[in-house]
């Protein structure tokens, strides 16, 4: 039997074991924490890792058409003049003046409630799963305690970008239930700034990057002038990006300190830009199915065309149904030109590319796939979180909580362990063979204990394979014995066919 957690606490037990088994803590945890800021622990960081290299792997190694990039943080800051961020990168918020909390507006959802026609008050609800039923069910408390007779009409929820100044006091805080607490919705700045060089006014602003994809567009030029590359090519970089988040939350998928995996896809204005963008939706999903991501919980979310930013020809949403809800993963955009020609226009440099094939000079356009480091390993820790029932030792049924991490990216690949640890012979092969595995792979030893308790050690951190050296190992043939996590299935296998399997199921 394999089962999740409910989906309300699974995202409390995937804190949990994160924090108990040294993945994920929170920043500065000694200080009481610092919102919207984790650090990565043993595990996290080679999760962490493995999830980067197998992206810059199949994204850049494994391509002929995309080249690597690692540009700076801190950039001279008429590149976000440019690109629009100093003055249109900002998300609405709304305060409330008595509880001090501040909501995005567009994440916060109110509803007039509405009884034979007649308003008689309003409700609000922070967006989750679950805000309708929450909505409805504060509706028909506000109608009971009104004694008002007749119905209730269908609660229809708005964000607040959508409100009106009249209904401004009328929505109640979610934070005291009360209206007359919330402010207008006002834009707040997410760029983090900061100051470069000795003098300390406004001249010396700069600003931490919140993306890495204007350092891209600065360096698209040197890597046309410097490379060998022809269109359609792609230049992909993975680097930190910050963002001043209104309401960091969810854990990683809303942080302040982030990092980014981006390409800018460069085509011809002439292309079939839907067909590529479909190629590349096809690929980012394809890509996160190779690193374990059921096919089932990735959907597309298609943005409406009047919602599109003014240069944008269409951006697809790769949804993962995350532990609080279906939440966006990965962003494919279509942003036509607008990025180089702004920089064309600010820096003076001709962004303009002679195209081989046609004979024809142009700035071309671009798609851009853009993940997020943190979400996907948000993602993957979700798919492979599972609890089963497995016997133990003594052969009694027993609950037990696994990580079913893919073999690719699995922060510890396989460990290694001597049947029983007071006999010399069984530790110094098992020993022998963890030092040659430890050469190509991130491997674990582990002689304390019975043999049952380590293996369920090594399925609660995602291990995908055991191997245990016993008396056969030693007298017999050579064999170690195997036994996969999902399974628990083992079987006996050389040395030689132990490592063309690891082989096969690590780097393939
Ligand atoms: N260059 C385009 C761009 O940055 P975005 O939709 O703002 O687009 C792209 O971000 C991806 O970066 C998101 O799909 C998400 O995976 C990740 N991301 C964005 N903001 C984040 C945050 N505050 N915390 C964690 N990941 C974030």
């Amino acid at each position: 039997m394999t089962a999740k957690a409910s989906s309300d606490g699974l995202m409390e037990e995937i804190v949990g074991l994160c924090k108990r088994r040294g993945f994920i803590f929170p920043s500065s945890e000694i200080y009481g924490g610092y919102n919207g800021f984790y650090d990565y622990g043993p595990l996290g960081v080679e999760l962490r890792n493995n999830i980067k290299q197998a992206w810059w792997r199949d994204m850049v190694q494994r391509r002929d058409d995309i080249e690597g990039l690692d540009s700076t943080i801190i950039m001279h800051p008429d590149i976000w003049k440019a690109s629009g961020h100093v003055d249109g990168f900002s998300d609405p918020m709304v305060d409330c003046r008595e509880s001090k909390l501040r909501y995005r507006a567009d994440q916060l959802f109110f509803a007039p409630v509405i009884v034979a026609g007649e308003t008689i008050g309003y409700v609000s609800v922070v967006e989750c799963p679950e805000q309708q039923e929450i909505a409805e069910k504060a509706a028909a408390d506000i109608k009971r305690k009104a004694a008002k007779q007749g119905t209730l009409e269908p609660i229809v929820l708005k964000d607040y970008t959508e409100s009106m100044p009249e209904e401004y006091d009328l929505v109640p805080s979610p934070a005291t239930g009360k209206p007359g607490s919330l402010t207008a919705p006002r834009e707040f700045k997410l760029m983090f700034e900061t100051k470069v060089g000795p003098l300390a006014d406004d001249s010396a602003v700069a600003y931490l990057r919140p993306e890495t994809a204007q350092g891209i567009f600065a360096n698209y030029k040197n890597i046309v002038d410097t490379g060998r590359v022809k269109i359609p090519f792609g230049i992909a970089q993975i680097g930190k990006a910050f963002r001043n988040e209104i309401t960091p939350r969810n854990f990683i998928f809303r942080s302040r300190e982030f990092e980014q995996m981006e390409i800018e896809y460069f085509i011809s204005p002439s292309a079939d830009w839907k067909a590529l963008h479909r190629e590349w939706i096809d690929t980012c999903i394809d890509w996160l199915v190779s690193i374990g991501l059921p096919r089932e919980s990735i959907t597309e979310d298609i943005h409406p065309e009047d919602k599109l930013a003014f240069y944008s020809q269409a951006t697809t949403d790769l949804m993962f149904q995350f532990p609080h809800g279906e939440q966006e993963l990965w962003g494919v955009a279509c942003r036509g030109d607008y990025d180089l020609k702004q920089h064309q226009e600010h820096s003076g440099k001709s962004m303009t590319i002679f195209d081989e094939a046609s004979k024809e000079k142009y700035v071309p356009h671009v798609i851009e796939p853009s993940l997020g480091v943190d979400r996907t390993l948000l993602a993957v820790l979700t798919a492979a979180y599972t609890i089963d029932e497995v016997p133990n030792d003594k052969g009694k049924v027993e609950q037990r909580t696994l990580l079913k991490f893919s073999p690719k990216i699995a922060p510890v690949k396989a460990a290694i362990f001597p049947l029983l640890k007071n006999k010399p012979e069984l530790v110094e092969r098992a020993q022998a063979l963890y030092k040659k595995l430890q050469r190509r792979w991130n491997v674990f030893y582990d002689a304390s204990g019975a043999i049952g308790r380590r293996y369920r050690r090594q399925d609660e951190i995602g291990t995908p394979f055991g191997i245990t050296i016993d008396f056969d190992t030693i007298e017999k043939d050579g064999t170690v014995t195997l036994r996969d996590r999902d399974t628990c299935e083992q079987r006996r296998v050389t040395e030689d066919e132990l490592i063309q399997f690891l082989e096969e199921q690590i780097d393939g």
